[in-house]
């Protein structure tokens, strides 16, 4: 036939997922997908999604009509005052609804593409090592020549703060398109300080590199939505042209629903250059999914904009990232009660739904393979599978595949 298609390579995250759930052990955990995970080891739905939910069932105005082609304007409008703070001029913003934090990076690549550097349209994109696997996808699906900045000193279990200034600095050209995360980093789980960040924002405004910025896990670094906002909001401050991936996946739970939003903002924004750049960006949705879908932002627009919501929203967030907080504890706790050789302190060091515990490759497969525990290769673990019933037995694993 003139169609050959050959077998695609699984997908590392959810091909774990689907042995996961194909596996009858009883011990089985997991560790793998970045997802919430009640105490019980259950999905979460949020209590404020719920309460939302059931307005919306009882509410007649409520159609199922199409969306605008831009999604849904008081959706991505209250996202932006999120990401941005309250302050922001949301008219200065170029923003439209997406396919959550993947459809916004496909978009907002789409867009660099065409329009940047300077109006030539860029070819390189610059991720740090580690990155969310899935980048790569998304960046040469659009025809990005993607590389890698470094982020993660393996060795020593923490940032290499001066690998990363030094590419940025030397190695990257005028203009460049930098891929930063917000808060939590994917897959290591650290991010820079206060003041490694001001000094990364310096190199932008020398090189006018283009922030790149993936903002996934808003809320779940520190509890704070504000808090984790923080580098977005200095690089805003310090006028550097920036696009920010914001997704609700995570701090409400809407996983399945693909609820997200991209943010275009440049250092010399007016609501004109805000209305261009989104009706680019609606054009580009218009010729790969027509409209995006409606129910989650319709949930994530009711909570943002409602106080009480919000104000409920805001705790029931606290009390996922204490949850994950207490589990990187009772991980370090319990490695260091069983004299588990090596350092355990970055496990709690660490910030976010993430761990990169630092094992071999071969030792997170025995713990798959071995011991049911399903964890990445590169040995993230998703802090949020660990639960007060099954840390023990994964501390008492990573024990045994460290000295056996
Ligand atoms: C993850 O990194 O596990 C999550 O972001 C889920 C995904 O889409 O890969």
């Amino acid at each position: 036939s003139t169609l050959q298609v050959a077998k695609a390579k699984p997908d590392p995250i959810f091909a774990l997922a689907a042995r996961y759930q194909a596996d009858p052990h009883p011990k089985k955990t997991d560790l793998g997908i970045g997802a919430y995970r009640s105490n019980e080891g259950k999905p979460w739905v949020l209590p404020v999604v719920h309460e939302v939910e059931k307005l919306m069932a009882n509410d007649p105005t409520l159609t199922h009509e199409y969306s605008p082609l831009a999604g849904n304007k008081d959706f991505y409008e209250a996202g932006a005052r999120l990401i941005f703070g309250n302050d922001i001029d949301v008219k200065k913003v170029g923003s439209i609804q997406t396919l959550s934090g993947t459809g916004a990076n496909h978009m907002g690549a789409l867009l660099l593409r065409h329009y940047t550097p300077f109006g030539k349209g860029a070819k390189t994109i610059w991720v740090p090592t580690p990155t969310w696997g899935n980048h790569y996808q998304i960046f040469q699906t659009v025809g990005f020549e993607v590389k890698a900045y470094p982020y993660w000193d393996g060795e020593n279990k923490k940032l290499d703060f001066e690998g990363l200034l030094d590419t940025l600095k030397n190695k990257t050209a005028d203009g460049d398109t930098i891929v930063l995360h917000a808060c939590a980093h994917n897959p290591t789980g650290m991010d820079p300080t206060k003041e490694q960040w001001e000094q990364i924002a310096e190199v932008f405004k020398q090189k006018e590199l283009f922030a790149f910025f993936d903002s996934a896990y808003q809320g779940f670094a520190s509890g704070d939505v504000d808090r984790d906002a923080w580098a977005v909001r200095y690089f805003v401050e310090k006028g550097i042209d920036l696009l920010v991936c914001q997704s609700f996946s995570k701090n409400m739970g809407l996983y399945g629903e693909r609820c997200g939003a991209l943010h275009v903002l440049l250092h010399d924004s007016t609501p004109e250059v805000a209305e261009n750049i989104t009706s680019q960006l609606a054009y580009q949705t218009r010729g790969e999914v027509s409209t995006t879908p409606a129910f989650g932002s319709r949930i994530a627009q009711k909570i943002l904009t409602t106080p009480e919501l919000y104000k409920q929203w805001d705790s029931e967030i606290k009390l996922m990232s204490s949850r994950i907080i207490e589990m990187r504890k009772a991980l370090r706790g319990k490695l260091e009660e069983l004299k588990t050789p090596g350092t355990w302190n970055h496990i709690t060091e660490q910030i976010g739904m993430f761990s990169f515990i630092g094992l071999p490759e071969a030792s997170c497969k025995r713990l798959t393979d071995e011991f049911h525990i399903y964890l990445l290769p590169n040995s993230r673990i998703s802090v949020a599978g660990l639960n007060t019933s099954n840390v023990e037995y994964v501390a008492e694993c990573i024990h045994k595949v460290v000295t056996e």
